[in-house]
């Protein structure tokens, strides 16, 4: 079974299952749909918003906090006889002993089951795929053989509105608050009657309304109510402990200035040994609607039978998601991560970016140009036609020079120019990979307007971002650093403008050559032409002055002084720099050998591949941020997952296919958190980075669930391990293994048709295809082009030689 001290994962792989709630940390999962999300704690903390995490958060998570998660979603139960009370997510009330926990995050929603005073509680959160809202489904079951009288408390801290604001202006903000009880639905409607949607943390208050009605209710019938967190908690409390709970009377306060709650209150009688179910619901409607209550057809939703459906098609949504890919190989956490984790974290990554999370507060970041470029890369195999969408509402975000904003804000949109010197080039990347998997080419003739002024075809934006960046190359011809690239933390390498990335100049070449397909496509000669001259120009200009004996240089200064070199004391070797002089094709065989071999050498941890060695210790302000970070963590000198996957798949690309796997699978994070107490975060999921040997914290993980990680690790593994390698014209079958593996098996859907491919390997060979056979016909090649199949199933064999 795979588990560590605090759970496991059930035997299907769907749940995680936690049984001890003392977890290092909150672990986390999300329940979303396209307009509404949130994410919950295993112990029921989180926060909930509509469209986006700062503009319009719905309830409040504090920050900068202990306990961690607080608040949440919490259901209390109260024996009316003993006056015991207790929570049904263990949280808030946690210092309570209970006779059974058991938190099961799956795909979507996330179900807590507790038994404490003979009362069994299971809680279920899920967001309904089409609700603008959540529910709390719940059972009681009365284990005792005793008649019971249990009070029900459930309450959430509302926000409703600019999240930011909260935080910097609280005790002003709370002078908008409106909560009524609606006697005749039983059903708390709260609303502000003001927005603050400021683009920037300014003393301003627009004068806007907040367009929201949140209905807060519940299907049992309500005893009392509170909009008062004041009121619910009582003087010197905290959740822990509300008076209103602990003495049973609810203050029924409707509030028009305070600091918002919804809270309910029922009471139930609970035969011997008998179950009741129900649910609590919250969502919003526009205030255009003059009934609320009618608009969302609150009567219908309020059916026990509704609610069960509407969580059944949550789970179809997940299971028809998860089942565009199925493997199988001998590897059980490689299969559990590919069939259910992985590809659902990168779903997450995909409607989150890195902006709603425990460790990105959903604040600061907005939607990232670069990364949302990444994050389509999971979604596009499932539901191409929202990244079709998705594309052409960021490229709105890009200018008609060619450059783009670094990120933006949904409502806002909002956002800011960094000028990192990679973010436009990521727009050709993801649109390659949308027609890698769709071949959708009529996007390309969308028209989308620019940030500033005009418009143009989804082609001609496209072509701008690379031109754009070809232009921004030095006159020796390697790309300005500007601001930074990928690494962040390299902001101060050429503040005047001259600092190059040779990391820049890889991913600007092997940005080239992913294009040259489709300009063929497109018979753009022309473009054709100058991108290969650029290309080749790359190739000449690296191979001259980036290479420092042993592996590639990561950058050069403004005024010419170079950044990882073996001369250096600290930052001599930097992981990217290795990683796609080989993915971009431009090293030579020997170099790649080399850099590679170097990688190996100094960045490899029992965790993963270091970004940086050694750290940086002493500020180096020539450099950047990067230096000011503690050594081992972040950028500095941490398995930062995201540039190790890429080394992964230069090892594979170079034909170290045992070594890659290696790493691959030191990744997983049930391999790496395997000391758990020091790793700290979520194990089934890919963390931003964990903490290397160069840190006193060795093996300290961070930043789980919104990373670049997931959707590349999920790929490496799909297109390059199992070896479904996507293209303009088809798919082309070439599996990396370790010699180990006898034989696999993997399922994918590509443009219309499944394809299961089996492989069997009784020569234990790494990889080595020459023919195959589909459906039962020999064919010469390992490519396929799904057009010329008119079955719906194509059964690949083939043997590796
Ligand atoms: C974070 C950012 C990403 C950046 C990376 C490395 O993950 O979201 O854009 O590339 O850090 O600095």
């Amino acid at each position: 079974m795979l588990k560590n001290k605090y759970g496991f994962f059930s035997k299907d792989g769907r749940e995680f299952v936690i049984t001890d709630p003392k977890t290092p940390r909150p672990w986390f999962n999300y329940m979303w749909n396209e307009n509404y999300a949130g994410l919950i704690s295993h112990t029921g903390g989180g926060f909930s918003y509509l469209e986006t995490p700062r503009d319009n958060r719905l309830t409040r998570m504090r920050y900068n906090c202990l306990p961690w998660d607080r608040p949440g979603r919490y259901v209390i139960v109260k024996d009316s006889e003993s006056g015991k009370y207790w929570s049904l997510s263990w949280a808030p009330t946690i210092d309570k002993k209970y006779d059974l926990y058991e938190c099961h995050h799956g795909q979507g929603y996330t179900t807590i089951i507790t038994e404490k005073n003979k009362i069994r509680g299971e809680i279920t959160y899920f967001v309904p795929t089409d609700l603008n809202g959540e529910i709390w489904k719940v059972k009681l079951t009365n284990l005792s053989s005793r008649k019971r009288k249990l009070e029900v408390y459930s309450f959430t801290e509302l926000l409703m509105g600019n999240a930011l604001n909260d935080i910097i202006n609280q005790p002003n903000d709370k002078h908008f608050t409106d909560i009524h009880f609606n006697k005749e639905h039983e059903t708390l409607l709260c609303t502000r009657r003001y927005w603050v949607l400021n683009r920037k943390v300014t003393v301003a208050q627009p004068n806007i309304d907040w367009r929201y009605n949140l209905l807060f209710t519940t299907t049992l019938p309500v005893s009392g109510f509170d909009g008062s967190l004041d009121n619910f908690i009582g003087r010197w409390r905290s959740e822990a402990n509300p008076i209103s709970v602990e003495t049973g009377k609810m203050s029924n306060t409707e509030i028009t200035a305070g600091d918002p709650i919804a809270a309910l209150q029922s009471k139930i009688t609970l035969d011997k040994k008998s179950e009741i179910e129900f649910a609590v619901i919250m969502f919003v409607v526009s205030k255009d609607e003059k009934n609320p209550f009618k608009a969302s057809q609150l009567k219908q939703l309020k059916e026990i039978k509704t609610i069960d459906k509407k969580f059944e098609a949550v789970k179809k949504y997940w299971d028809d998601y998860l089942n565009n890919v199925k493997v199988s190989t001998p590897d059980n956490k490689f299969n559990l991560m590919l069939n259910v984790w992985n590809q659902y974290q990168a779903a997450v990554t995909f409607d989150m970016a890195r902006n709603s999370g425990y460790y990105h507060g959903g604040l600061l970041f907005g939607t990232g140009m670069r990364d949302q470029f990444q994050d389509i890369l999971g979604m596009v195999i499932a539901h191409p036609e929202r990244v079709r969408k998705r594309l052409l509402n960021a490229l709105r975000f890009q200018f008609k020079d060619g450059s783009t904003l670094h990120n933006f804000f949904k409502i806002t949109e909002w956002g800011e120019k960094t000028n990192h010197s990679d973010t436009p080039l990521w727009i050709p990347f993801g649109i390659v990979e949308y027609l890698n998997e769709s071949a959708d080419f009529s996007i390309l003739d969308e028209v989308v307007k620019f940030y500033d002024e005009g418009e143009a075809t989804v082609y001609e934006h496209l072509k701008l971002a690379v031109d754009f960046a070809i232009s921004s190359c030095t006159e020796r011809g390697l790309p300005k650093i500007m601001n930074g690239d990928w690494n962040d933390t390299l902001d101060h390498i050429g503040p005047k403008g001259k600092g190059e990335t040779v990391w820049g100049a890889f991913f600007l070449g092997y940005i080239l050559k992913k294009s040259f397909e489709l300009l063929e496509f497109r018979n753009d000669s022309e473009t054709l032409e100058s991108w290969k001259a650029k290309y080749e120009q790359l190739r000449t200009v690296i191979n001259d002055i980036c290479w420092d004996g042993k592996w590639y240089l990561r950058a050069f200064r403004d005024d010419g002084s170079e950044v990882g070199s073996q001369k250096h004391k600290q930052g001599k070797i930097f992981i990217n720099s290795q990683s796609w002089a080989v993915i971009s094709e431009l090293a030579p065989k020997d170099r790649a050998d080399s850099c590679l071999q170097s990688g190996k050498k100094y960045l490899l941890t029992p965790y993963g591949m270091q970004i940086v060695w050694p750290a940086y210790r002493e500020i180096e302000d020539n450099t950047g941020l990067i230096s000011r970070c503690v050594p081992g963590k972040k950028e500095n000198g941490a398995v930062f997952n995201h540039a190790s996957s890429w080394f992964v798949l230069a090892s594979i690309l170079n034909g170290d296919i045992e070594f890659a796997y290696d790493v691959y699978s030191r990744m997983i994070p049930l391999n790496s958190s395997k000391r758990i107490d020091r790793y700290e975060v979520e194990p089934y999921v890919y963390a931003e980075y964990v903490t290397s040997p160069e840190h006193k914290t060795e093996n300290q993980a961070s930043h789980s669930w919104l990373t670049g990680t997931a959707v590349w690790m999920y790929r490496i593994a799909l297109d390059y391990i199992l070896g479904f390698k996507t293209s303009l014209k088809g798919l082309t079958i070439d599996p990396h293994i370790p010699s180990s593996w006898k034989s696999f098996k993997a399922e994918r859907n590509f443009r219309g048709k499944r394809i299961i491919l089996s492989v069997e390997n009784p020569n234990g060979k790494n990889t080595g295809i020459q023919s195959i056979e589909i459906n039962g016909k020999s064919v010469e090649s390992n490519f396929i082009n799904p057009d010329d199949y008119s079955e719906k199933e194509l059964n690949v064999k083939t043997v590796l030689k």
